[in-house]
């Protein structure tokens, strides 16, 4: 069998680690593929549809390090796939509903990174309320403005709002109600009650409620149809002036025209992003202006042990599949591929 890496996602996965995947599946018989990884790596890009097509010819396994577009057109045109693993959680690049109508497996690692992604939130929380990286900014610039600047509020006084309450958001609510005693909503219209009965603290509202409510509001969602620029305007009018919004999850969850737009005229206060609409941020992107917005490169998977956790699940899955027939159920992000007879086991 053949595998191939198709792109580099702006360096969560080094080369050293692709080798260990590398020798992983060679144990199992299949070749991996690095050489198109290189090519696209140069580039600091995600590959196309027509390059993914071109470096895939053959392969039954597609590597996804990054979001590489993996469309109908690209599955269509590479029949002899039969699985995408993805080095990540999110799989919103990948079309699920074509992959599991012609029988491809789309694999994800749900939750590798949650504990990361909570402690990103809570940096970049306590960062804007402590002011720190203005403060750090203006004593490199010289400046030393003691006691200036946003007045910050106690943190136990505060609502946090979740958006999204999965494995993310409950790292999240841990770290933020068990250790300040603050106050937690969460807006999820898909958890179960077996979950939420295990969190009697938390206020489950609307997301109306959510928006209103919340003094910081902090996003843990997949990003779907339902959930695209979900954060615009009108819901920004609708924030306290005052608030903070974090997302870790998918920068398309929030419009960032908009966010601009609410941080520049007071709509709201602050806003901490791993994750922007437009990766890596352009040159005259407002964000890059504003003081009172803290962002990330997209590295809130970043940790060793989501790295360890990540690099063990890819040598495993595909592999062990492959020698066994079984497919963890957990780890197939198109559901709609379980039910069907493709030659392999879930479970
Ligand atoms: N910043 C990064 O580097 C990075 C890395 C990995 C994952 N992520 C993103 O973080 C997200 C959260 O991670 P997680 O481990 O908590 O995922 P998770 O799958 O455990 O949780 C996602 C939650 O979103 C909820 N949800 C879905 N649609 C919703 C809607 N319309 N309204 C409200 N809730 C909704 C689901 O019910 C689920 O509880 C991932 O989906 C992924 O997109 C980011």
């Amino acid at each position: 069998m053949r595998a191939v890496v198709v792109d580099k996602d702006y360096g969560s996965v080094t080369a050293e680690e692709l080798e260990r995947v590398a020798a992983a599946y060679y144990a199992t018989g299949i070749e991996l593929s690095l050489l198109d990884y290189q090519v696209v790596a140069a580039q600091q890009k995600e590959p196309t549809e027509d390059e993914i097509i071109a470096g895939c010819k053959d392969a039954q396994i597609i590597l996804a390090t990054g979001n590489p577009p993996i469309t109908r057109k690209v599955l269509e045109a590479l029949p002899e796939v039969k699985f995408v693993q993805r080095f990540g959680a999110g799989v919103n690049s990948i079309d699920l509903d074509v992959a599991a109508d012609l029988g491809v497996i789309v694999l994800n690692l749900p939750g590798f990174c949650a504990k990361e992604l909570a402690d990103v939130a809570t940096a970049m929380i306590m960062g804007l309320i402590r002011n720190t990286n203005y403060y750090d900014r203006e004593v490199r610039k010289g400046n030393w403005p003691k006691c200036k600047y946003l007045l910050p509020p106690d943190v136990r006084e505060l609502t946090l709002g979740l958006y999204g309450f999965g494995l993310a958001g409950r790292y999240l609510h841990d770290i933020f109600y068990k250790g300040f005693g603050t106050k937690v909503i969460a807006c999820d219209p898909y958890v179960s009650d077996a979950v939420k009965s295990q969190y009697p603290d938390v206020e489950f509202v609307s997301f109306d409620e959510l928006v209103t409510r919340s003094d910081i509001i902090s996003i843990h969602v997949i990003l779907t149809p339902e959930t695209t620029h979900v954060f615009n305007k009108e819901v920004f009018k609708k924030m306290k002036s005052t608030a903070m919004i974090i997302n870790t999850s998918r920068g398309p969850v929030i419009d960032n025209d908009d966010l601009a737009w609410a941080l520049e005229t007071g709509e709201i206060m602050y806003a901490g992003l791993d994750t922007v609409e437009r990766e890596p941020l352009p040159e005259n992107d407002p964000f890059k202006t504003l003081d009172n917005i803290i962002v990330n490169p997209h590295c809130g998977s970043y940790g060793v042990g989501s790295k360890k956790t990540q690099i063990d699940m890819v040598c495993n899955i595909v592999p062990t599949a492959v020698a066994t027939g079984k497919v963890p159920a957990r780890c197939v992000a198109n559901r709609g591929i379980l039910d069907k007879d493709v030659g392999y086991e879930f479970d």
